[in-house]
């Protein structure tokens, strides 16, 4: 079985000690978030109270998770620490790079031929360090994860922004970067700051039209799309212990996003008979014996305002169907408002296309809740009007829902059963239309729902809705419809209604799969080749990064000094440059092309100070680099702010920078680059950014006597001959200083593991 019954009781067993530990340290009651993260800190018991929103900490995942697109950077990382295996249980996911396009078979056989270098290389690491991994088709990595790893009261990463729908049972999943999934692998603590909490009571029960993804949409609605950030919405409540584990899951998938940290429920008799239902019979008893420390404690139910730093409560009996959108998923419309809103802001009222699934709403329950409404279209003689898709969250799900006749229920009002991966709702979507410029909508049970984000148009209005209400549309093909009160005409020109949507959450013949699609690691993969092709222009090995060569760094030319806004985006794009996340030399033409020249405002185009010519930022570094010339990069405030992207630190490392000097960091960046053996540096006066010219060269000093709190020294070597010289501070620890005298944080590991 793929999951690990004995991993799981030494979580459990360390319970009991570290909770009553915290719960000295903290001095009252906790709540589960708090249970969950006090017992799996990096060095043991708690020595100290955390402050919420303020203190960083140090924790020990039970477990990674790793999605196709982001797998490849962080494996090619992993394999540079000279490590045998991972330090804990890990999987990668291969869903993020199939196309949907004509069907799940022949899509599947396209993405096969074209990913199949990735797929090889992806299969041939996790097989040799230990890695569980998913084949393409085998299901979405969040579907996977909670019908397979998910356990109550666990901890685990992913490198997907996801990865909470974990929290459906009961675990603290968390989305992350690359480079966090490596430090996990290699046994290196996991740095988070101590979350703020937002509890979220759950009265009453759902019925009707309602489900579990109106209780998120809704909560969208109330906390807006970055209401949640830095925070952990815990859930509880009757109307939460009434919810099914994977409606729960819904729930947490898109607290993402709200910009949560994570989102969580307690343990409860749902969860237990899911685990029990996907074969985790054994997980259910040992959770049983530990429940009391899986759920908060009772006086945080009981004056819940008291022990969270926001308190919100829905009634599940009052809650209507929502539909949220466009462009933003905490636009929220309760369905009774929602053909007004198409009329008045002129929304395009025909609906082309209503896809369903993903890993946000892809369960049993909700598979059968679309398809007793999908049924009613052949029963009262409706035909569907809008094109109709079906993305099974995984094979177990797909084997079992078409086992008990589901899918054949959507085939026959025209729907088309995509492969169990993530397709339209990553944009990996062919969308036929033939006429890109038009204005049109789309609803999906999905959960992000931006701009392009599905189709790449940005004319097309993406609305986010429960698969039963999607479905209802897609018959229905008009936006404002409203499935609880309006008729419809059939083929008879009779007027008929649609009933309500009748869900199960637990197949009754139980779940069934032939092939899950799941490949296990080699006992021993000492001898187990990793494949990558040398000509390869997606994958590339990794050298390590050369160590410090214990002199202060003297004539670093100035590479770009960038105005304003310096995000993540900026230094490394997305979009078309995707493709190269596992090559790092192809990437690395992306450095910094979106930053704003602070001379010229221009982006991309600095000047090479070897020739005097204006070139492209890439080409420049690489020019400084063949002539062994390091080079430095100056920015502004909040500079790499945006994602957690690996990337944006490797590039400018790989291509000779050597210290990114600016006003002020953004946390995750700053640390991605000390990882990388980079200088991290901040102006100790801001206004120096104003001294620097664009004909600098630059020196760094004091590095041999490299000291926690110790600022160093910047000299300024303008072209007229005149310096100026003032001081940086810098944030590294003695083990930072390692990492930077070492050239990498894993070129530490690397040698710790060879001595
Ligand atoms: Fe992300 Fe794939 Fe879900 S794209 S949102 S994991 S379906």
């Amino acid at each position: 079985m793929a999951f690990d019954l004995e991993m799981i009781k030494a979580v459990y067993a360390r319970f009991e000690e570290r909770i009553e530990a915290a719960k000295k340290v903290v001095g009252r009651p906790l709540t589960l978030t708090e249970k969950i993260l006090y017992s799996h800190l990096f060095d043991g018991k708690a020595s100290q109270p955390y402050e919420r929103g303020k203190s960083y900490v140090d924790f020990a995942p039970d477990r990674v998770a790793m999605q196709d697109a982001t797998a490849q950077m962080a494996l090619l990382q992993f394999m540079s620490a000279g490590k045998k295996k991972v330090a804990v249980p890990s999987t990668v996911h291969c869903d993020h790079l199939i196309q949907a396009e004509i069907g799940a078979k022949k899509d599947l056989e396209t993405a096969n031929k074209v990913n199949k270098e990735v797929y090889d290389f992806l299969a041939s690491v996790s097989n040799k360090y230990g890695i569980g991994f998913w084949k393409p088709g085998a299901g979405i990595i969040h579907q996977v994860v909670i019908e397979n790893y998910a356990f109550p009261g666990g901890m685990m990463i992913g490198t997907d922004s996801h990865t909470p729908n974990a929290g459906g049972l009961g675990m603290i999943a968390i989305g992350v970067g690359g480079a966090d999934a490596v430090d996990v692998m290699a046994g290196m603590p996991w740095e988070l700051k101590f979350p703020k909490l937002i509890g979220v009571k759950l009265t009453g029960k759902l019925n009707g039209w309602t489900s579990a993804k109106d209780v998120i949409l809704k909560v969208a609605g109330i906390l807006t799309v970055s209401g949640g950030t830095g925070a952990i919405l815990e859930y509880f409540g009757e109307g939460a212990e009434s919810l099914s584990c994977t409606g729960k899951g819904t729930i947490c998938n898109m607290g993402a996003e709200i910009g949560a940290t994570t989102s969580l429920f307690a343990y409860d008799q749902k969860m237990k008979a899911y685990l029990e239902a996907t074969g985790r019979k054994d997980i259910a008893s040992e959770a049983d014996k530990v429940a009391k420390h899986l759920r908060s404690d009772e006086e945080v139910y009981q004056n819940p305002s008291k022990f969270f730093d926001q308190l919100i409560e829905i009634n599940l009996s009052e809650l209507e169907p929502h539909v949220n959108g466009p462009f933003t998923p905490d636009l929220a419309w309760p369905i009774s408002k929602f053909a007004e809103a198409v009329k008045e802001k002129g929304w395009p009222a025909k609906l082309e296309v209503g896809l369903i699934g993903s890993c946000t709403n892809s369960s049993y329950e909700d598979i059968t809740r679309a398809a007793s409404i999908a049924k009613q279209a052949v029963t009262k003689k409706l035909k569907t009007k809008s094109e109709y898709t079906v993305t099974p969250g995984s094979e177990l799900v797909r084997f079992t829902t078409e086992r008990d006749g589901l899918l054949k229920v959507f085939e026959d009002i025209g729907g088309v059963v995509l492969a169990n991966a993530c397709g339209p709702c990553i944009g990996q979507w062919a969308r036929h239309t033939n006429d890109p410029n038009k204005k049109n909508s789309i609803i999906t049970s999905f959960n992000r729902n931006f701009a392009k984000r599905n189709d790449g148009n940005p004319n097309t209005h993406a609305f986010v809705a429960s698969p039963e209400i999607v479905t209802a549309f897609a018959i229905a093909g008009d936006l404002t419809f409203n499935p609880i009160k309006d008729k419809l005409k059939n083929e008879n020109g009779e007027d008929v209604m649609l009933d309500e949507p009748q869900g199960i959450e637990l197949p009754i013949k139980g779940f069934a799969v032939e092939d899950a699609g799941y490949i296990a690691p080699a006992i021993d993969g000492d001898k187990v080749q990793v494949i990558v092709d040398p000509k390869s222009d997606r994958l590339q090995l990794l050298e390590p990064f050369p160590a410090w060569e214990g002199t202060d760094l003297k004539g670093l030319k100035l590479l770009i000094k960038a105005k304003g806004k310096c995000t993540t985006d900026h230094i490394s794009m997305a979009g078309p440059w995707l493709k190269y996340r596992g090559h790092l030399d192809n990437i690395s033409n992306n450095m910094l092309i979106g930053a704003v020249n602070f001379y010229n405002e221009a982006t991309n185009k600095v000047k090479n100070q070897l020739t005097g010519a204006f070139g492209e930022v890439p080409a420049t570094a690489r020019a400084y680099k063949a002539k062994g010339i390091g080079s430095i990069v100056i920015g502004d405030n909040n500079y790499g702010e945006g994602s957690s992207r690996e990337h944006a630190a490797m590039e400018p490392r790989f291509l000779g920078v050597r210290a990114i000097l600016v006003k002020s960091f953004a946390r995750i960046h700053e640390t991605n680059l000390k990882k990388q053996g980079m200088l991290a540096l901040t102006f100790v006066n801001p206004a120096d950014y104003d001294k620097v010219r664009e004909d600098d060269s630059v020196d760094i000093l004091g590095l041999q006597s490299f000291t926690p709190g110790v600022p160093l020294t910047v000299v300024l070597n303008h072209s007229d001959g005149s310096k100026d010289e003032f001081k940086v501070n810098h944030t590294y620890n003695e083990p930072q200083i390692e990492w930077f005298k070492a050239g990498s944080a894993l070129n530490l590991i690397g040698l710790k593991e060879k001595s």
